[in-house]
């Protein structure tokens, strides 16, 4: 049983061998794909391509209940999220790697919970990132020499569409980079107890600096930014303490009503 879930861009297939591809059904629907579990390292890991095999699946219709839930009901208690993003602040370059820390939820109509009653459920959301994951991919990132923010607040904007310049100038007050994935996938991992990490790799500076970012842009990026999250992955999951000591296991703990 995987005990590690990844959740990502297709550009992760190539880190693994899949050994097996799993359809899940959950209460909530379908995941974005199939599970395909596969090792990386000798250990081994669960993968739901975020976008559906082949990005066919836009940001606000990612079935992210089934996600989080297809990798739970596989056994999986930490899970790493990979995101691309846009940069709000000049010293976050494209290319860069940011480990996020904090977040701020700026989406508008998704399913942000498992416990839509009658069991009322009010999860802590102060601390959004496990702290034994970010340790890992802080040190595997620092070690393989790439550019990289060891902390960072990530705005969850609803797209599909950017920002439009007034948007992101205020954004630009209080976020470091900006995305439209993260919002409700961390949160509904802490309902289950997981473990969660964002590792977001930066495609560009958004539309605060002179020119507005293009998708053939953040694709582009993107491509490039594949390699280094394939060596992070490679160094990183072997590194991952086989028991966990963090507060993730009891994120429910005086939660429920
Ligand atoms: N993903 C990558 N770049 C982005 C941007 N500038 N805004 C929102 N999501 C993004």
């Amino acid at each position: 049983m995987p005990k590690i879930g990844i959740i990502g861009g297709s550009g992760v297939y190539g880190v693994f061998n899949p050994k097996e591809s799993v359809k899940v059904h959950t209460p909530y629907g379908l995941p974005s794909g199939n599970v395909e579990i596969g090792e990386i390292n000798g250990v081994e890991v669960a993968f739901i391509p975020r976008h559906g095999k082949g990005h066919y699946i836009p940001p606000h219709k990612v079935n992210y209940r089934a996600n989080i839930f297809a990798l739970h009901s596989l056994g999986v208690e930490r899970v790493i999220g990979i995101s691309a993003v846009g940069s709000l602040r000049e010293d976050y370059r494209p290319g860069d790697i940011v480990i996020t820390d904090q977040y701020i939820d700026f989406t508008k109509k998704r399913e942000y919970t498992f416990y839509d009653g009658p069991k009322v459920v009010h999860i802590s959301m102060a601390d959004p990132f496990c702290p034994e994951l970010r340790n890992v991919f802080i040190e595997t990132t620092r070690a393989l020499g790439y550019p990289m923010h060891d902390r960072g607040t990530y705005v969850c904007i609803e797209g599909p569409r950017f920002s439009t310049r007034a948007e992101s100038r205020m954004f630009r007050q209080f976020a470091d980079i900006i995305g439209m994935t993260l919002v409700p996938e961390v949160q509904l991992a802490r309902e289950l107890e997981m473990c969660y990490v964002n590792i977001s790799t930066i495609t560009d500076y958004d539309v605060w600096a002179e020119k507005p970012v293009t998708t053939e842009e953040v694709m582009r990026v993107m491509k490039e930014n594949e390699e280094k999250v394939k060596r992070i992955l490679e160094k990183g999951v072997p590194m991952i303490p086989k028991e966990r000591h963090c507060g993730c296991k009891d994120a429910l703990k005086g939660a429920e009503i």
